[in-house]
């Protein structure tokens, strides 16, 4: 959906490619199909956080209402709508993982970190996000996903692994 308005400067030009090429994948009409790609990609360019004027560009983009992006923008828990850091971290604690030593890690996170879930460490490396319901990895409890990557099996040591690597 290439008609670009004033409203919709605010998305560059690798974004509109990325929503063009969702747009593209549904039937004429249905462009409201690509709005999680589309915040995916606006989300990733503003430092792992949407901002009203972003979601209110994206439903210009695509000719639907701002509600019927804030909508999702704020359903799914991979979308966060206030400044955070930019590394999204979550500690599944759901059944296997809690049985395999979930809230133990989570303790480790944030002794580490030196922050609680749901905050961002104050260099804006790493934003702890609440704890995430079953992430579907039961076998390799305990799990985390950072930045939708997923790590299973973990240990203390391998979580300080991966949360050192972060830049
Ligand atoms: S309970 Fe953690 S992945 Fe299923």
């Amino acid at each position: 959906m290439a008609d670009a308005q004033d409203s919709t400067e605010l998305l560059s030009a690798h974004v509109r490619e990325e929503i063009d090429h969702w747009v593209a994948k549904f039937p004429e009409g249905k462009q409201r199909s690509a709005v999680i790609a589309a915040l995916h990609a606006v989300q990733h360019e503003n430092q792992g956080y949407l901002t009203p004027e972003l979601m209110d560009s994206v439903a210009a983009y695509l000719g639907l209402e701002p509600i019927q992006v804030y909508e999702i923008a704020t359903f799914y828990s991979m979308f966060e709508t206030r400044p955070c850091g930019r590394h999204h971290v979550s500690v599944c604690t759901n059944i296997s993982c809690m049985l395999r030593g979930a809230d133990d890690l989570v303790a480790h996170v944030e002794g580490k970190l030196g922050i609680r879930t749901g905050e961002s460490t104050p260099d804006g490396r790493i934003f702890l996000k609440r704890e995430e319901e079953c992430l579907a990895a039961c076998v390799g409890a305990p799990m985390m996903m950072v930045d939708h990557v997923y790590y299973e099996n973990l240990t203390p040591d391998r979580v300080d692994e991966i949360l050192d690597a972060l830049e």
